[in-house]
């Protein structure tokens, strides 16, 4: 996703850190201590400008959600449309995080937002694989994947860098709990044919497929990604497809 710089990105990125998942660690425990509850915790991998992230949350709230998102630039632009959504105030119009009772956390001012206002997502700027590997065995009740490969663009097509490439999916593997569902939304046919020869071959189970995702019975329950909704506009089908692990 390219993006122009965001003025003053990091600092609003710290006005709101509460909201960040906390650096993670090697071994760090599990994932749901960081909300609070023992929620399942689901990780969407590429979450751009977070507008799926921001409905999944509202429409299932049993779930914890961690949204990645290697660019901080991108990431702001989730966190704060999260923010708003959560009654949670709005970008002050002179700089800075206007809180609903007037404060204004501008500055380097963290806003230290109480853990019941939270809300059940954490955004972490990361990349996809540096976070997985610090996560314990079976952490996640789901992985999502919308339409977040690093392509097309010079040089971004090289399989290791797919999103569903074996490296990945092997740490999905990992990471995901017994029964643990791995999602993956495109609109690119061929990262699509790739995705659904690779997952069997790398110890997948495919258990739902489609090259038609609005014409599909998944099409009343489907939340648009941005993307999605720019490759819908150009009349490009959604292909959606889910898999579980293996288990031997
Ligand atoms: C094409 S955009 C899609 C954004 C959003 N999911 C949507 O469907 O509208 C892909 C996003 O995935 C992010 N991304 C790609 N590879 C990543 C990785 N290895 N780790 C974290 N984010 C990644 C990119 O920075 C970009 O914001």
């Amino acid at each position: 996703m390219r993006m122009r710089k965001k003025r003053h990105g990091s600092e609003r990125l710290l006005a709101l850190s509460a909201l960040l998942y906390p650096n993670p660690t090697e071994n760090a425990e599990n994932p749901s201590q960081v909300f609070g509850n023992d929620r399942p915790v689901r990780l969407e991998v590429g979450c751009g400008k977070g507008d799926f992230i921001a409905s999944l949350s509202e429409k299932e709230p049993d779930c914890n959600y961690i949204a990645l998102e290697r660019i901080a630039d991108v990431a702001v632009v989730a966190v704060e449309k999260y923010a708003r959504r959560r009654g949670l105030g709005d970008m002050a119009p002179n700089g800075g995080w206007l809180a609903p009772d007037g404060a204004l956390y501008k500055d380097g001012a963290v806003w230290d937002i109480p853990l019941e206002m939270r809300g059940n997502v954490r955004f972490l700027v990361a990349d996809a694989n540096d976070f997985l590997v610090t996560l314990p065995d079976g952490a996640l009740a789901g992985i999502i994947a919308n339409f977040s490969d690093p392509w097309p663009g010079k040089g971004r097509g090289e399989i290791g860098r797919r999103l569903t490439s074996p490296v990945f999916l092997a740490n999905y593997k990992r990471a995901l709990a017994r029964g643990g569902v791995f999602s993956f939304k495109t609109d690119n046919e061929e990262l699509f044919d790739y995705t659904a020869q690779t997952l069997p071959e790398n110890g997948f189970e495919i258990t739902f497929l489609t090259r038609d995702l609005h014409a599909s019975e998944r099409a009343a329950d489907n939340i648009m990604t941005e993307y999605e909704r720019n490759f819908t506009e150009k009349g490009v089908k959604i292909k959606m497809l889910e898999a579980v692990p293996v288990i031997i």
